[in-house]
């Protein structure tokens, strides 16, 4: 199948990229910075790329117009980024929402509008929007990814029940505390990453941050076309972390 990977140059997004690539699909990297790109491609083993900005309308647009015309079509869109600065209920000021509402909320609605067409009219798609943990159990001093996160279970449930039988499923990945750069930065920004280790890995059961290839798997899954009667919903990849009853 053919699948783009946005922010498939690093992190969990590299490694749905690599998972998809290694069950045989096309695969076709979007994120900012050129040479993280060219080096994400070299390590796939080859992968056609494009360089945009997901927070801007220009780029998504040209990124499914270019990216359709590139692999020959459009089975599997990966919806995935950075996510929005740390910050609790007293530090963040009312433009931060708006700007977290332009890099998290919205491309996710304009993707959908972007790709889910061509995928109704041929019966099939895949859409997987890369969300967080956050989303069902809010994360102290993360208010921005809390409340807008939160906000794509509404979205996704409302389209996925409009497309379901058209044949395009969507869904969101949860992930819990992975080992990645943004998680390491994050740490970084509160105090340091030994400390944070301290504090979160007595909070995750499976005892370890989770592998990034762990959320790849699981993405894969999610975009086959054997996970053909699963959307709507959400998958949490977090060694068990999140406590409450889904
Ligand atoms: N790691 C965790 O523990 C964890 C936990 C819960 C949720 N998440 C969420 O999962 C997502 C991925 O996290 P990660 O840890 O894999 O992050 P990461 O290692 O920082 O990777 C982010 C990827 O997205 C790209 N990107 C960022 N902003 C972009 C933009 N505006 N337009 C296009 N591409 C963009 C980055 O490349 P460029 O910078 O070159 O564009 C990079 O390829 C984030 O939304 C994060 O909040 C992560």
């Amino acid at each position: 199948m053919k699948a783009i990977v946005c922010g498939g140059s690093k992190g969990i997004g590299f490694a749905i990229a690599a998972a998809l690539k290694k069950r045989g699909h096309e695969v076709l990297l979007f994120s900012r910075t050129l040479a993280t790109l060219q080096e994400a491609a070299d390590r796939l083993g080859g992968a056609p790329f494009i360089q945009g900005d997901l927070g801007e309308i220009r780029d998504r647009e040209r990124l499914i117009a270019e990216g359709r015309l590139h692999l020959n079509g459009l089975d599997i869109l990966v919806i995935n980024s950075g996510g929005p600065p740390p910050g609790d209920f007293r530090s963040t000021p009312l433009p931060l929402y708006d700007r977290a509402y332009e890099a998290l909320l919205k491309p996710v609605v304009h993707l959908h509008q972007l790709a889910a067409p061509a995928m109704m009219e041929k019966g099939f798609g895949r859409i997987l929007t890369v969300s967080s943990l956050a989303a069902r159990e809010p994360v102290p001093d993360l208010i921005l990814s809390n409340t807008f996160r939160a906000a794509l279970f509404g979205f996704i449930k409302t389209f996925a029940r409009e497309t379901a039988a058209r044949g395009v499923t969507s869904n969101l990945l949860l992930p819990g505390y992975v080992d990645t750069e943004r998680l390491r930065e994050l740490a970084r920004k509160r105090g340091g990453v030994e400390t944070v280790l301290r504090e979160v890995l007595p909070t995750i059961p499976l005892g370890r941050l989770l592998d990034p290839a762990e959320l790849g798997e699981a993405a894969a899954f999610l975009c086959s076309k054997e996970a053909s009667g699963v959307t709507g919903t959400s998958l949490a990849v977090d060694g068990g972390a999140l406590r409450g009853i889904p």
